[in-house]
């Protein structure tokens, strides 16, 4: 138990919160597929609406993969993917039946969302984006550094990658061992007071 009664050490807190920020640069050696199948294992449990779990990957594990992506990522971002050993495409799956289906969601919710293009890109990004943060979490949980990057053709990414299949990108997502450079001096956060009132 922490000092202060939270339900996790302060050593974890540090590693998931206070101790962690984006890396941009990273020492040669990939992380084991292995480790990311586990932080997806952990990151699965994050609410989703309806419990859709629209998140989807492509693990770029081979630099020609990362070299397809480069001239994609805006000019800033071109260097931190092609310098890690694994970049993670995350998209949000904009066909959601079938795997709500595999996961027992009603037949009117599923027939709901077939007759909405609209619902289905709402429902499927909202829900993605918050698995990606919990994706994060966890891959700092194995001891991993990230850095999440969005600045990026995203639609030119999908038109690459994703031609075959109605997934949307939301991100991309360095991730590796963060070398001598990695880390920028911390940027600053709000307070409570400044974000919060209380009714
Ligand atoms: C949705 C999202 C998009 C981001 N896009 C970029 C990006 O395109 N390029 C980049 O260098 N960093 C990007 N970042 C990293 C942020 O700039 C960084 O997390 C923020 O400045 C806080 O820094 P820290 O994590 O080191 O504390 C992005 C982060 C998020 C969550």
């Amino acid at each position: 138990m922490s000092s202060h009664d939270t339900a996790v050490s302060d050593d974890a807190l540090a590693v998931l919160f206070t101790d962690a920020h984006t890396a941009r640069s990273f020492r040669e050696e990939p992380p084991p597929i292995e480790q990311v199948r586990r932080a997806y294992d952990n990151a699965r449990w994050a609410p989703t609406a309806l419990n859709s779990q629209p998140m989807r990957l492509d693990l770029l594990a081979s630099p020609e993969a990362r070299q397809r992506l480069a001239p994609l990522m805006a000019g800033i971002n071109q260097e931190p993917v092609l310098g890690a050993p694994l970049v993670l495409i995350v998209s949000a799956d904009l066909a959601l039946d079938q795997s709500m289906r595999e996961l027992g969601a009603s037949e009117q919710m599923l027939e709901r969302l077939a007759g909405s293009l609209e619902m289905r890109q709402g429902l499927a990004r909202d829900s993605a984006l918050i698995q990606l943060g919990y994706l994060v979490l966890a891959l700092r949980a194995e001891g991993l550094d990230v850095g999440v990057m969005t600045g990026a053709d995203l639609p030119g990414i999908d038109a690459e990658f994703h031609a075959d299949r109605p997934w949307q990108t939301i991100a991309v997502v360095c991730v590796g061992h963060g070398d001598a450079d990695a880390f920028h001096p911390r940027a600053g956060r709000h307070d409570f007071e400044t974000v919060s009132q209380v009714l």
